[in-house]
Parts: C-alpha cells; structure tokens; sequence
C-alpha cells in the first residue's frame, strides 16, 4: 500500500520550528488562554496547564511529528506506511482520516472567530472608539447578530487562509509564516511593555503566578489538561503533516522543545498583557469568552495612543489565527494532492468549498438559526465541544498508544534518536502518563466523573 511521491521539505529545521509554532500560536494561546485563565482562577489553572504542556503536551507533539516524519505523507498515508512497516493493521488509517476531518470541522469556525478579529482590527483601522461597558457589549451583539457581515469576515479570513496553502508547502506556507511570526513577536513584545507602562503589571503576574492551593480544584486541573492539548495543535493532523516534509537528520526533541517553549511563552505574554491592561484599567478578568473582546476594546480606548495599541493588537491576534488555520487546511489538501493526484491549487480551493457552507451555517447559528441545537448546543459550540471535548483527546491517546506501544522501540527509538536518560523518561511518559491523564480529562468531559466536578 505504500506510494511514494515526491514530496517538499521545509528549508531548514528552522523553518519547521517557525510553522509548527505559527500552528501552536493562534486564538487558543491568546483568546482562549485568556479567558479560561481569567475565570478559572488565575494560576491555579496557569501553573497546572504548564505542567500539562511539559508532561502531556512535549511528548505526544513528538511522537505526532514522529508519525509524520517516519510516514513521509499526508496523515492517512503516514498512517498506512508507518502501520505496514511495523507490522500493524491498516485500521490504525482511521487516525489519519479523524485527524484530517477533524481539522476541517475546527477549520469551519475557527475561520468564523478569526473573521470577528479581523472585524475588530477594521473597527480600530477607521478608529471606532468604545466609551463605555454596555457599548462595548453591543458592539459584539452587533456583530453576533448580522450573520452577512460576520459571513463576509469568515469569507475573507478563509479565503486567505486556503490562499496560503494553494500557493504550496515552501512558496506559501513557509513563506507566510517567514512573514507573519517575526511580526507577531515584535508586536507581542511591544505589547508587554506597553501592558507594562499603563497597565497594571504587578497584579497581573500576582495573578497569573501566585500560587493558590484552594483554586486548584479537579475541574480547573483538567480544564488546563484540555487546553494544553488545543494550544498545541494536537491530535489533527497538523503536526503530522508538517511533521511528514521534515527532513530525516533533524532531531525531534531539539526541536519539539523549541516549538513548545515559544508558543507557551507566547501565551503567557499575552497573557500578561491581556490581563496587564485589564486590571490597569479597573475591569475584570472573568469575562469569559468575550474578554479580548468586550473588555480590551474598553482599555484601548482610555489609554494613551489606544488606537494604535487596538491595531497592532488586533493585527497580532489575527496573525496568530492565520498562520494556524493555514496548518488545519494543509492535512486534508495534502491527502487529495497525494491520494488523486489532483493539483495543489485545485485541491485548496475544493477544500474551501465545503468548509465555507459549513462556515457559513455557523455565522447564522449566533442568530437566524440560534434555535436549532444539536444536544442543546448551537452549531458553533456543537462543534467546538465536539473537536475539542471528543475528537482531539480520543486522537491523542490513540498517537500515545500507536507509537508507545504499536510502532516497536526499536523503530521509534531510531527515529526519535534521544541520548541517554531522555529516551526512556520520554517513551515511558508517552506509554504510561499521557494516556492516563487523556483519560482522565476524556471521562471528565463527559461528565463520567462527577466527584471531581
Ligand atoms: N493551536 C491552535 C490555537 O491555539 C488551534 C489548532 C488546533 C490549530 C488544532 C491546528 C490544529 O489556536
């Protein structure tokens, strides 16, 4: 079953570590981080979701990279390749295909919520100022209720996002992120110190880093677990895909640590800017969903030189959600380039296609079509709950699974090259920790473990 095609590599494997960060990084780091921290209690929720990152997170992006790398293909192929080299049975594809479809579900109301950030980076381009709390929240009702232009939004965003890949692996992938991430570390930088000079710096690290033994409740423990494994991108096949244009003589830990280290530290900065302002500016920091929308707009417009800050913020998260929605169309183009031999650009665009009905169903579910639930949800959190809650932890333990124990130490331990004490510590967290803590989050989710709630 295996077939080889010719298939690109990144430049270097510094060009890996950029996109595979550029997938990390985006509106999980910035816009879900911040609000889960925020009324979640702060650090509990902080210093247990790095502890997820280090001990869940590090080693399952290793072992999908691994995946990729070894399987040299689109996540079904790699699936199909590594799965007939080790012995195992073709069913293990089904992996791939949940990834791959996954993605695009995710894809269809990311694509949604990058379209509000583009919405509000258009609001502070033409210099729409929000005075007061109640304007603020019917600005983003405003929003929420006119499903044209939130459809026009996801149009745009969607459509720059499929662009990308259309363009190919190293002539459009690489190359926007080559673009987008030096620019977003620049404007996050700037950020935090601007967050420093007229926010409140002091109450925002006491309140992402004091540690407080009775907001470490279970539920805050595996809200964070959860949330480590979105910011990472795991389980979806983004990472196996970029894994699998990884060239064989880079070292995957090197490199998974650096991918790791940069997107949480990109997620803390934001987070201490997010929360810098927020508190410098007498608001607060359990807001929910809405917080970088409803409640920053309200700190840009009383703060020195706001409209430029609101800008280059906005334009800072739209970054991020691009160059990560550009990594969930990527597994599916790459299966349909390399199952049909259909071109890349026709691929993308036929990729669009049914990702921006099902877009477009979600701009309408905030409104017109608010009514109709699937198990008491509208669309939009239907899916959401659906690829983030079942999907992504069911796909993560079936990677800790298939390289712990499916692939053969031998093999892995080959293409993991790890010296020393590091393969065993790795391999054994990968087979024993990871599927116990998914597990555990998994059952959580489900509501299977009401005396933790
Ligand atoms: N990691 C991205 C974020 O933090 C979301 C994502 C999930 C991207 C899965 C790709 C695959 O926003």
């Amino acid at each position: 079953m295996s077939q080889s095609v010719s298939r690109s590599t990144w430049t270097n494997r510094w060009a890996f570590i950029l996109v595979t960060i550029g997938s990390a990084v985006g509106l999980g780091n910035i816009w879900r981080f911040s609000y889960l921290a925020g009324s979640s209690g702060g650090s509990a929720f902080v210093l247990v979701y790095l502890l997820c990152v280090g001990l869940i997170g590090l080693p399952l992006l290793m072992a999908e990279i691994l995946i990729g790398r070894r399987g040299r293909g689109n996540p079904v192929q790699a699936m199909l390749n590594t799965a007939e080299e080790t012995g195992n049975s073709p069913w293990w594809a089904l992996l791939g295909w949940a990834g791959m479809l996954g993605a695009l579900l995710i894809l269809s109301y990311y694509s949604v919520v990058s379209g509000w950030i583009a919405d509000y980076l258009y609001q502070a381009v033409v210099g729409i100022r929000v005075e007061t709390a109640e304007a603020a929240r019917q600005g983003f009702a405003a929003l929420a209720g006119d499903p044209l232009r939130m459809g026009f939004w996801h149009t745009v965003m969607l459509t720059l996002s499929v662009g990308v890949v259309a363009r190919g692996v190293v002539a459009g992938i690489e190359a926007a992120n080559r673009i987008m991430m030096p620019v977003l570390f620049l404007i996050l930088l700037l950020l935090t110190l601007w967050g420093g000079v007229v926010g409140d710096m002091p109450a925002a690290l006491h309140f992402m880093f004091d540690f407080k033994a009775d907001a470490l409740t279970p539920s805050v423990v595996l809200a964070a677990m959860g949330h480590a494994f979105f910011s990472l991108s795991l389980g979806m096949g983004a990472i196996m895909v970029y894994g699998s244009y990884l060239d064989r003589h880079t070292r995957i830990g090197h490199t998974s640590l650096w991918v790791v280290g940069a997107s949480t530290l990109v997620g803390l900065l934001s987070g201490m800017a997010i929360f810098s302002l927020t508190f410098g500016y007498g608001l607060a920091p359990s807001a929910g969903p809405g917080l970088i929308l409803q409640t920053l707009p309200l700190a840009f417009a009383h703060m020195p030189g706001g409209r430029l800050v609101a800008v280059f913020f906005f334009l800072f998260v739209l970054f991020a959600a691009w160059t990560s929605a550009i990594s969930l169309v990527e597994p599916f183009v790459s299966w349909l380039t390399e199952r049909y031999g259909i071109r890349r650009a026709r691929a993308a665009w036929g990729t669009w296609a049914p990702v921006w009905l099902l877009g477009l169903a979600v701009c309408l579910s905030f409104n017109r079509w608010s009514d109709f639930t699937l198990a008491g949800l509208n669309l939009f959190d239907a899916l959401d709950q659906f690829a983030s809650k079942i999907m992504m932890p069911l796909s993560g333990l079936m990677i800790a699974v298939y390289v712990g124990w499916r692939m053969g130490t031998a093999l892995v331990r080959e293409e993991i090259a790890l010296r020393g004490a590091a393969f065993p510590l790795w391999f054994n967290v990968l087979r024993y920790v990871v599927p116990i803590g998914i597990v555990l989050v998994f059952c959580h989710n489900l509501g299977w473990l009401p005396w933790l709630a």
